[in-house]
């Protein structure tokens, strides 16, 4: 059998899948496909039916990642090929980095280093380099899956109070827990300070936050997206930033990545990071060696570990 990757792995999964399979990639490895019986993959990898014509023996798309919608599952489950993802590997990482990006945001940080490195700090100033307050200020959660769980869980410690806008609510003993209310998303636009974007993209969530939806949050509050790109239009949050009533975003993840909407890189008071949400080194291990397990399971014939929903 033959498992081709996408993306360099670690010795340890390399030999997992040794077992069981040759391992091929990620060097030339679209041209590793036509005897391919696992493929590991990425986010930047499109899984679709194309790809899948030239895979005729493809067993299981193990991603390496915990999105899956560059993955064409209709046509995988036509084909009886498993998708795996990653999930709970990932989340405090991300959780971390989404309050990284909220403190940069709120207190301007890239701002105030751009500052001094340009030779603009000349000693301690009253009234220089403020920001907003997050203690007593409300945090609004678009999205409570495990990332937003782990995001409201670190709230507390910031002496926040929590709203949460879901598909599927918590349970009364999660909620209690959490100390988080459950909204409409109209009331989560109105009573955010700072929203937090933690919902997969889907049709559903697709611009959830376009123009007339960043119009109706509250003035001087501060949109912060670690999710996916796609659930906020652009063009409008540059215009929220520029016009109001937002007063600051902070954003990991893009429309049209790699690409960066123009109006957003001319604004200061969006911080801008290159989709690090889940990059740190042990949290990039584990998220390979669960794809080699669930790719090394269905091989072996066994159910995988974290198959995505079909
Ligand atoms: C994912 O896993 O989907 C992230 O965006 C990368 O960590």
């Amino acid at each position: 059998m033959k498992a081709v990757t996408t993306f360099p792995l670690p010795d340890a999964a390399i030999a997992l899948l040794s077992e069981v399979a040759a391992v091929a990639g990620p060097d030339g490895w679209q041209g590793e496909l036509a005897d391919a019986d696992a493929l590991l993959c990425l986010l930047t990898d499109r899984v679709d039916a194309a790809l899948l014509a030239r895979a005729p023996r493809l067993r299981v798309v193990a991603n390496a990642v915990v999105g899956y919608e560059h993955v064409d599952r209709e046509a995988c489950a036509a084909r009886g090929i498993v998708v795996t993802n990653t999930p709970d590997v990932l989340t405090e990482a991300t959780a971390d980095l989404a309050w990284a990006l909220i403190l940069a945001t709120v207190r301007r940080l890239p701002q105030a280093e751009r500052s001094l490195r340009a030779g603009e700090f000349h000693g301690w100033g009253f009234w220089d380099y403020l920001g907003g307050d997050l203690n007593g200020a409300t945090l609004g959660i678009y999205g409570m899956g495990r990332i937003g769980r782990a995001v409201a869980r670190r709230a507390g410690g910031f002496g926040m109070r929590v709203v949460y806008h879901s598909r599927t609510p918590l349970s009364a003993a999660d909620e209690a827990s959490l100390g988080a209310a459950r909204v409409s998303f109209d009331e989560l636009l109105a009573a955010s300070d700072v929203l937090t974007l933690h919902a997969p993209a889907t049709a559903e969530t697709r611009h959830a936050f376009n123009g007339p939806a960043l119009r109706r949050m509250k003035p001087g509050s501060y949109l912060v997206n670690t999710a996916r790109g796609p659930l906020v239009d652009e063009a409008a949050l540059a215009d929220v930033l520029r016009d109001g009533p937002l007063a600051g975003a902070g954003l990991d993840v893009y429309e049209r990545e790699p690409e960066i909407h123009p109006a957003l890189l001319d604004l200061p008071n969006a911080v801008l990071l290159p989709h690090v949400g889940s990059a740190t080194r042990d949290t990039r291990t584990r998220m390979a060696m669960l794809a080699a397990r669930n790719a090394h399971a269905v091989l072996s014939g066994r159910p995988p570990l974290t198959p995505v929903p079909a």
